[in-house]
């Protein structure tokens, strides 16, 4: 059958009538190409890797003929939207973080008020739901329990829900009112890396959508948001084939104890993303902040040395970012920057300059993931961790 998931000992496959069915693993016929590393050393480089092409799946499965997004299985009217006084976006860990792009993305473009929260708070903290509310869940998997529970407590207090995951059949995405599906295949790795970049295009395309259907977005931005997107698969794969600098930043990184990740608006969610695979695939403690927030405490913990990733692709922050950076290497700090390609003044500043490629400031996070992904990564390789079974990590937290 095709293979769609696997957690613990069991896999989840399609068989022939394309039915989602459970097996034990001991049952199963590996579909070779999409369960082996296709030619990687591991998991997480191939679906690193893969990344152009689920972004692409993901656009090209929502987008019709004249190029507009179609949502319309979701069935979410204008009526319905008109109900709607706030959006949840509930998740645990990347999905978490892409969550919170999702937040930026439908602030934005649809203009309705999102409140994010991680499902492990939300569950247990009396959260202000009602039929008014459209909740979201992110999840790979689609069984993270601390999701799950969030989504069945939603839906007791009257929210509409709406599930966004990447395993057909998966419990969270049949117990959801509505579901839409990322389009990033199989992830094996545990660390989570082709499932984050698809789920964010999905709350582009989403937000995108609410904003038309609400009227509040004029078709110029919306046609001009949509070029950017469309672009987006090309881009990665363009910097993918550039990551040489981010290797040599690897073996430096590989004998640090800790460090931070810093950026502001998008690039700050996009810093939790880096500081957590960092953490989880090479064990260095690092801690993301936001980088107005540097003075009001952290600064005390550089030292010479102190390794300081700096995310920088929001142009209209950009002299904020630079003087923050000044402050750190006045203290010894080692500055990792990661900007737009023509980003000068940034590059000049910066110990070492990570390039992605040129795009407008309200996708580039999509972009500059890539590389704090594979700083990730190679770090692990150069530490000789299994970088794709970290030490106490599963693939699926299921358990209380
Ligand atoms: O399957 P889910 O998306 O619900 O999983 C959520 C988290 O457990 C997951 O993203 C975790 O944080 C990853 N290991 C991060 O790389």
């Amino acid at each position: 059958g095709e293979f769609v998931h696997i957690l613990g000992n069991k896999v989840t496959v399609l068989n022939e009538n394309k039915e989602v069915v459970k097996k034990e693993v001991s049952e199963i016929t590996w579909d070779v190409e999409a369960a082996s590393k296709g030619g990687f050393d591991s998991f997480m480089a191939k679906e690193i890797y893969e990344q152009p092409k689920g972004v692409e799946d993901t656009l090209l499965r929502r987008l019709d003929e004249n190029g507009r997004i179609k949502l319309d299985d979701i069935k979410i009217t204008k009526e319905d939207l008109d109900k709607i006084n706030k959006i949840y976006i509930v998740a645990c860990g990347t999905a978490y973080h892409a969550g919170l792009v999702g937040k930026y993305a439908i602030e934005k473009f649809a203009k309705i008020p999102v409140i994010a929260d991680i499902a492990s708070e939300f569950r247990y903290s009396d959260p202000f739901i009602d039929d008014k509310t459209l909740a979201i869940f992110v999840s790979q998997s689609g069984e993270t329990l601390d999701t799950l529970a969030a989504l069945r407590e939603a839906k007791e207090r009257g929210a509409t829900t709406l599930a966004i995951t990447n395993v057909i059949g998966s419990s969270i995405s049949r117990e959801a009112d509505k579901v839409v599906y990322t389009m990033a295949g199989p992830e094996i790795a545990v660390a989570s890396t082709k499932a984050y970049t698809t789920q964010v295009v999905m709350f582009y395309l989403f937000s995108l959508y609410l904003a038309e259907q609400r009227g509040v977005i004029t078709q110029e931005e919306y046609s001009r948001i949509m070029s950017e997107l469309i672009s987006i698969p090309e881009k990665i794969n363009f910097d993918l084939k550039r990551l040489e600098k981010v290797k040599e930043i690897a073996s430096f990184l590989k004998d640090k104890t800790n460090g931070f990740y810093i950026g502001r608006g998008l690039d700050y969610r996009v810093a939790l993303e880096g500081s957590l695979k960092i953490k989880e695939v090479s064990y260095i403690h690092t801690e993301a902040f936001p980088s107005g927030e540097l003075k009001h405490g952290t600064i005390a913990l550089i030292e010479e040395g102190t390794p300081v990733v700096v995310l920088a692709t929001q142009r209209d922050l950009m002299d904020k970012s630079i003087s923050n950076i000044k402050e750190l290497k006045a203290r010894g700090a080692h500055v990792i920057a990661i900007g737009h390609e023509t980003s000068e003044n940034l590059k000049l500043v910066a110990d070492d300059f990570i390039p992605i490629s040129e795009s407008d400031d309200l996708v580039s996070g999509i972009l500059s993931v890539i590389p704090v992904q594979a700083l990730a990564y190679y770090t692990s390789v150069a530490k000789g961790i299994d970088v794709d079974k970290p030490k106490n990590l599963a693939k699926s937290v299921t358990v209380e």
